[in-house]
């Protein structure tokens, strides 16, 4: 089932969210209800939050971004639940990114390019796994959804100052998206 992605100005997105436990109900309805939902805007990650939940869970699907003819990069589908990153490591790099959450706007943000997480998987069995390159930069960007940080935040200062004004737009629903949003009312 595809769910309202919840646009910018929404205060969910803006506060750190709690841990689950085993007894969470419906868990795999709302992982799949997720995938849909990421699925139809054409993303390739999402955080619970995005939905109106705050709880610690996001999902990403980078395998969407390997390249026919190049056997460089490997992606990875799957959900992370209760995740902490445990290091940042290597040289920063910048890569242009974007939210569902903030249609529209894309900007360079500046991150490390390797992580060591520990996370639980949708049997609560708890792994501690290392990635670098963009796998590593889609699950920063989904982490510090739960953490109620947005990429915005993370530009350079004159970008910020660019953007202000079509924040302000999406804050206030008036932009056309491909997908239906949640606004803040
Ligand atoms: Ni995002």
């Amino acid at each position: 089932m595809i769910l309202p992605v919840y646009a910018y100005g929404q205060k969910v997105l803006k506060q750190k969210a709690k841990a689950i436990t085993k007894d969470f109900e419906d868990l795999n309805i709302l992982i799949d209800n997720m995938f849909d939902t990421m699925y139809n805007a054409q993303g390739v990650g999402l955080a619970a939050p995005q939905i109106g939940n705050s709880i610690r869970l996001f999902i990403i699907d980078t395998i969407q971004l390997e390249e026919e003819d190049s056997k460089e990069f490997i992606g990875m589908k799957q959900p992370f639940i209760n995740p902490e990153i445990l290091s940042e490591e290597g040289d920063f790099w910048k890569y242009e990114e974007g939210c569902l959450s903030i249609p529209k706007i894309r900007g360079d943000v500046e991150r490390q390019k390797k992580i060591t997480i520990k996370y639980q998987d949708q049997e609560f069995i708890e792994h501690t796994v290392s990635f670098e390159g963009i796998n590593a930069r889609v699950i920063q960007h989904e982490y510090d959804h739960i953490e109620g940080i947005l990429f915005t935040e993370k530009l350079k200062p004159l970008k910020r100052k660019l953007i202000k004004k079509k924040l302000e737009k999406i804050k206030s629903g008036n932009i056309e998206s491909d997908y239906r949003m949640k606004f803040p009312s």
